[in-house]
């Protein structure tokens, strides 16, 4: 019997998926669930034969030169794979891939939530009641904002903003306006009521709501900064459910502490798990832990993709999502 192949999972996943795994592979499981350290990733692809990491795993050309290794596959728990230097991967022969589709419903969820979350003001109400602040109900007590109608612009238009899309057009009577460099065919968008605009700055400019789907990626770092920000509307809410790089997170505490915007509601941050002072004293947004992809149903399924991806290249079979 050929040895079977030696995985290292960098942190718990659901327990399914790590029976899975231990089912398919020699699985070495991280019950500890600490990051691993760059020296330890090193140490990790010299010791196994794939690696299946996460987004707090940053797997850096430093990381990816360790010699000699043995790991030919990285199966990134997560459609996002700005954790890994892709291009070192691929000038090191690396396979990587990704988990999509599996966690687009839940993520959109998210997005919806965040949205709801600060135009009802909902965090802060939440604050409100169980720091017994509340007096009582009265007509002028936390007016927040109508979503019902609105208008919600998408700065990316992949499967995560057609989901969003999907629910504010046709839960919420939204209309809907996206940017993307590679639009959808136009009847796909027609069918979400999305309308295409030909730059961000020009939905930043009309949306009530700016909800962020587009990839981390050098030419996306920042790319909500201080003047774009100055494009949106003063009653406008920006969301954030991508990644935390793609926002200038320092002139986005300027905007909600100015009130140049009415509010913000972030799921990822620039730094995580470090999130600017500033914004934990502003009621005005909404923050939550990375939570776009956490369901049980979700992260299972995740993790069964990953662990499929890992067994299609054993077998030397073609990946199902393959990054590079
Ligand atoms: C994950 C995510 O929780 O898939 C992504 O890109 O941001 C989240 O769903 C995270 O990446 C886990 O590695």
């Amino acid at each position: 019997m050929t040895a079977r192949p030696k995985v290292i999972v960098t942190r718990r996943i659901p327990a399914p998926c790590e029976e899975e795994a231990r089912r398919r592979f020699d699985a070495v499981l991280n019950p500890q669930d600490t990051a691993l350290t760059p020296e330890q990733l090193k140490t990790a692809l010299r010791d196994a034969d794939g690696l299946l990491p996460t987004v707090t795993d940053k797997i850096t050309a430093d990381v990816l030169s360790a010699t000699p290794r043995r790991a030919r596959i990285i199966a990134n728990f997560g459609v996002g794979f700005n954790n890994i230097d892709i291009a070192a991967a691929k000038a090191q022969g690396v396979t990587v891939t990704n988990t999509p589709d599996v966690l687009t419903d839940d993520t959109a969820d998210l997005a919806m939530t965040l949205l709801l979350m600060a135009a009802r003001r909902a965090g802060e109400g939440e604050r409100h009641v169980r720091t017994r602040a509340w007096t009582g109900w009265r007509p002028t007590h936390m007016l927040g904002a109508r979503v019902s109608g609105k208008t919600l612009g998408l700065i990316g238009f992949g499967r995560i903003a057609k989901a969003v899309a999907r629910r504010a057009h046709h839960g919420f009577g939204m209309r809907v306006l996206y940017a993307d460099p590679f639009p959808p065919k136009p009847e796909e968008a027609k069918a979400l009521g999305a309308e295409q605009r030909p730059t961000p700055e020009d939905v930043l400019r009309e949306a009530d709501f700016v909800s962020l789907h587009c990839p981390a990626t050098p030419e996306t770092r920042h790319l909500i900064n201080a003047e774009r920000l100055r494009l949106m509307r003063r009653e406008a809410f920006l969301i954030n459910t991508a990644r935390g790089d793609v926002v200038d997170e320092a002139a986005l505490v300027a905007a909600l502490q100015a009130g140049t915007i009415a509010g913000a509601g972030l799921d990822v941050y620039e730094a995580e798990p470090t999130v600017s002072p500033a914004l934990l004293t502003l009621e005005n947004v909404v923050l939550l832990p990375h939570l776009g992809s956490a369901t049980l149903e979700t992260r299972v399924a995740m993790g069964m993709r990953a662990i499929e991806n890992l067994s299609l290249f054993f077998a030397g079979q073609p990946v199902r999502d393959r990054v590079v």
